[in-house]
């Protein structure tokens, strides 16, 4: 095993790329390759993978994409993004970073594709600290707490015509999620979707178009208008 790879990391292989994959760092899953497996990326553009994890999404982004910034709250999840840039050949496309969704970024930073895979479980409060493996999937009471907050800021990152892909849960409530993009001026659908007994896991896009940004604007400055 390499320097850079803790002991007890697992291994994937995934569109040709191999992936190491820390202790405590979410193991790619369902929603992962639901996502991987839609991937489209212009050649050239700027991605945002928020919530890297391993890093296989932004890195399977880098192949066409003239830049990458992947940003994770977990340290565990940066070192070991980093390390499979690295195996893959893709270190100097990407910047990996540690922080708190789009606090690692200048305010106007703008994208052409943001990828985010966020924790989307509700979960009940509790006393004392979540583990980083629980902080990958764990949204809350509601299931939203990192989806709102997510959805407040990522229309202003977003380049005129650029994309958000964002997997949701049927049980952090989806609708709510197409209204607000809707409100903020995107235009979103559901584009793909796994079916399992107990939740549906959602694959979003939403494409902001200048039509509906400047609609959301006129909204804004005149509520009842389009009440
Ligand atoms: C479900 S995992 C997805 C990991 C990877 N993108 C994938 O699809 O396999 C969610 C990731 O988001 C990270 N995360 C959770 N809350 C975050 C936040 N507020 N800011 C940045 N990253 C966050 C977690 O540490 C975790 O790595």
């Amino acid at each position: 095993m390499s320097r850079d790879v803790p002991e007890g990391s697992k291994k994937l292989t995934y569109k040709g790329y191999l992936f190491h994959v820390f202790p405590e760092v979410y193991e790619p899953s369902d929603d992962t390759f639901l996502m991987g497996g839609c991937l489209e990326v212009k050649e050239g553009s700027r991605v945002l993978d928020l919530g890297t994890g391993c890093g296989i999404l932004g890195i399977l982004a880098a192949e066409r994409a003239e830049r990458v910034i992947g940003i994770d709250l977990n340290p565990h999840a940066v070192r070991c993004a980093k390390a499979n840039a690295k195996t893959n050949g893709v270190e100097g496309k990407m910047d990996l970073v540690l922080g708190d969704l789009f606090q690692p970024l200048k305010p106007d930073e703008k994208f052409d594709l943001i990828l985010f895979n966020p924790p989307y479980l509700p979960t009940p409060e509790r006393e004392g600290k979540r583990s980083w493996l629980e902080k990958a999937w764990s949204g809350g009471p509601s299931g939203r707490r990192v989806i709102d907050r997510f959805l407040f800021e990522a229309p202003r990152h977003l380049k005129e015509g650029g994309i958000i892909l964002l997997l949701q849960s049927s049980l952090s409530s989806a609708k709510k999620t197409l209204r607000v993009l809707e409100k903020a001026g995107l235009k979103p659908k559901v584009v793909n979707k796994i079916i399992f007994p107990f939740e549906t896991i959602f694959l979003l896009r939403a494409t902001k178009t200048a039509e509906r940004t400047k609609e959301a604007y006129r909204r804004q400055k005149n509520p009842t208008l389009f009440a």
